[in-house]
């Protein structure tokens, strides 16, 4: 299977806070096309409810020129609602809640993976969000709070009873973190439990791992999360590889030059230089893994504060590795 709802594709970018904001969705896209679905990093309906700028801006994707499924996370069913009528009007194209969320900042407000031992408040505030808006409704969460309280079908189950039209499960407790090895097992007994699409997700790290999770549990699509760190490329081809069987092309060193002084460059128009600077560390930490030398640049890189300079060690570096590859 392809495609299910009216979505194009069955592989999904993980949502992941302090990372997967627009400049990261603008790269995944700008080499995945419409071969992935973009999810936007999670939202906070608190913050939203309050207006908070920077909130907003990250609920705000009517800049971007495809659909984005926008995460929200909270615990107050009558804010979800009010939240996603205004991620709606501020460019949504679905809704997707955040049941799953393993920090205790989170947890310890009763939102995240906490619904998951909270069923009352999971059932509302799904009842709510699709009482709000006309959108397709979703819901990500876990196995379940830890080994003693493993719900997931049951919980998949309700969700399906309150309208969810697609579920996502990452296949570990809360109590793993994102520690340890997700279960597929678990994610199987779902999709065999529910008649509405069920993604997979948690430890895909390859096209033949995304081929074997839906060989092993029959999902109707995979998610990937931190194997797109730096390899922004991988979703669509496990897009192709999925159809086609046929082993995806090296990425030359050149086009991941290029992609990484893109992925700047977007960093510093979405927020400004200082801050392209010092959120640029990550990413371009992840572009230079398995790259020669990569400890060093990277040591190297973590020091400089200048835009420009940041620019010029990028280029001299990977041209570098360029010349190497030839
Ligand atoms: C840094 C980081 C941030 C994350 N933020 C979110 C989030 O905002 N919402 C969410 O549902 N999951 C979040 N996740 C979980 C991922 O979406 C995904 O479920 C998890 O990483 C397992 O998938 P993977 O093995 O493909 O990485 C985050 C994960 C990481 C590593």
């Amino acid at each position: 299977m392809t495609s299910f709802l009216h979505f194009k594709s069955n592989v999904f970018l993980a949502p992941m806070a302090g990372i997967t904001d627009a400049p990261m969705r603008n790269i995944v896209y700008g080499k995945c096309k419409d071969k992935v679905n973009i999810i936007s990093e999670m939202v906070a309906i608190n913050a939203l409810s309050r207006k908070n700028a920077k909130t907003y801006k990250i609920a705000d994707v009517r800049g971007e020129p495809y659909p984005v499924i926008v995460q929200l996370v909270g615990a107050s069913p009558e804010l979800f609602a009010d939240a996603a009528q205004l991620a709606v009007e501020l460019g949504a194209s679905a809704i997707d809640i955040n049941m799953g969320c393993p920090v205790r900042k989170i947890t310890t407000t009763g939102a995240g993976s906490a619904l998951m031992k909270d069923i009352k408040s999971a059932e509302q505030i799904i009842k709510a969000v699709k009482n709000a808006i006309n959108l397709d409704v979703s819901v990500k969460f876990r196995k379940g709070w830890d080994e003693n309280s493993i719900n997931a079908v049951d919980f998949a189950k309700m969700c399906q009873d309150c309208g969810a039209s697609y579920v996502t499960i990452h296949g570990r407790t809360r109590a793993q973190g994102y520690s340890g090895v997700a279960d597929w097992k678990i994610i199987a007994d779902v999709k065999n439990s529910l008649n509405i699409p069920v993604i997979g997700n948690g430890d895909i790290n390859s096209v033949y791992d995304a081929k074997e999770m839906i060989r092993q549990t029959g999902v109707n699509g995979v998610m990937i999360g931190r194997a797109a760190l730096g390899n922004p490329w991988l979703l669509g081809q496990i897009f192709d590889y999925l159809q086609t069987s046929k082993q995806p092309d090296k990425i030359s060193t050149e086009e991941i030059l290029n992609t990484v002084l893109y992925h700047v460059e977007l960093l510093k128009k979405y927020y400004d230089e200082k801050l392209a600077v010092a959120l640029s560390r990550k990413y371009v930490c992840w572009y230079s893994k398995n790259f020669y030398d990569a400890k060093k640049f990277r040591e190297n890189y973590m020091k400089i504060t200048d835009y420009q300079n940041a620019i010029e060690e990028i280029k001299q570096y990977f041209t570098l590795a360029v010349r190497e590859e030839k």
